[in-house]
């Protein structure tokens, strides 16, 4: 990971991250998520995925459609180049010891932490009275799910910071009460040009899958002809592309463009303004659309040949659970141990 991370000696690298099967795959996932996690596993670090079910039923999901899309997410991994064989990849459910270490932080956070989260108020709304009690203890089974394994490092975008505060805060408090030293105080790695990729219509707002707006997304099924048309009607200035990164300081749609086109081609973004400083949006959009369809198209193909067989991909995910539970069941037990459960 990148220079400068410092963990306790005690604790060996490995990696952690989660995405929710809660809807399609965005390009904001891809870049800053998924790009990454293979990314990792290709340096030769220890690395576990998960796709959080457990997350997802805080707020309603159709039981077939949690089905289909928990299954498609493990597509969209596998179509990214996190290899099952290098990485353990499994869905959250099916390893107990997350709702069960989930259950001991839910009597070590406290109500004034969790008060603060902006997920949680983004999500609620105004309606908090009627938000369920899971989606208020969110963060606390995001930190099981990265402290059940021992992970040092969790690879997220930018909008994941503060939960993995929390987690910091949780795994803190746990080791100062129980006067041990037993959970890691991870490391949050939010890295790259990509780690808050922006709506196409609208420079302020996050690209989600949860926009109402389909045009404000590139979804990583969207083909070749959706891609490029949603990029030409992108909300720009009109200004031409400067020749430096520190001219699109008050220009957040062109920063976006640029930042997607660095994420996208592995440069910095003065790499990228070096060749197109100077030049107008009628010709970086284009160009912007042939590299994102080149890179996407072959993931979604991939990911469309996976999802014809749905049993492989079930085999899968029930291996990579048996790998992530025999991490997971000493660390529990050890918890237990140290809380005081009999056994
Ligand atoms: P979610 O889809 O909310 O479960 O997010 C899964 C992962 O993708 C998390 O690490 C997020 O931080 C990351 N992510 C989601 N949307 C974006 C975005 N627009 N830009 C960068 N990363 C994102
Ligand atoms: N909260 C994350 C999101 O919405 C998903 C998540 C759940 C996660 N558990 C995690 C991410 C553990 C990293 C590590 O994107």
């Amino acid at each position: 990971m990148s220079e400068g991370v410092q963990t306790s000696p005690a604790f060996k690298t490995r990696v952690f991250s989660g995405i929710q099967p809660s809807g399609g795959l965005t390009l904001g996932n891809y870049l800053g998520a998924l790009k990454r996690f293979a990314d990792a596993q290709n340096q030769g670090i220890e690395t576990i995925y998960c796709m959080v079910d457990m997350h997802a039923i805080t707020v309603w999901q159709d039981p077939a459609a949690l089905r289909r899309q928990t299954r498609e997410l493990a597509a969209g991994f596998i179509a990214s180049g996190v290899d099952p064989n290098r990485s353990i990849l499994f869905n959250q459910s099916q390893v107990a010891e997350h709702a069960q270490l989930a259950w001991v932080f839910n009597c070590v956070a406290r109500m004034g932490w969790m008060k603060r989260m902006t997920q949680f108020k983004d999500k609620a709304g105004k309606n908090a009275e009627n938000a369920s009690l899971g989606l208020f203890g969110y963060p606390a089974l995001m930190a099981a799910d990265i402290l059940v394994y021992h992970a040092t490092h969790v690879p997220v975008g930018e909008d994941q910071k503060q939960h993995l505060e929390l987690t910091r805060d949780i795994a803190t408090k746990f080791n100062h009460d129980y006067g041990v030293d037993f959970f890691p105080i991870t490391e949050p790695v939010i890295e790259g040009t990509a780690t808050r990729v922006m709506s196409l219509r609208d420079g302020s707002k996050k690209m989600s899958k949860s926009d109402p707006s389909d045009a404000s997304r590139i979804n990583m099924t969207d083909d070749a002809e959706t891609i490029a048309s949603k990029i030409r009607k992108a909300r720009t200035d009109p200004d031409a592309l400067p020749s430096e990164a520190k001219g699109l300081s008050e220009r957040p749609e062109a920063r976006n463009l640029v930042n997607i086109y660095a994420a996208l081609s592995d440069q910095t973004v003065d790499e990228v303004l070096r060749d197109v400083g100077g030049r107008q949006f009628s010709e970086f959009k284009p160009m912007l659309a042939d590299l994102a369809v080149a890179k996407l198209s072959p993931i979604s193909s991939e990911m469309a040949r996976l999802m014809q067989n749905p049993t492989e991909i079930d085999a899968i995910l029930r291996k990579g659970a048996d790998q992530a539970r025999a991490i997971a069941a000493p660390i529990l037990q050890q918890t237990y141990d140290i809380i005081g459960m009999v056994r």
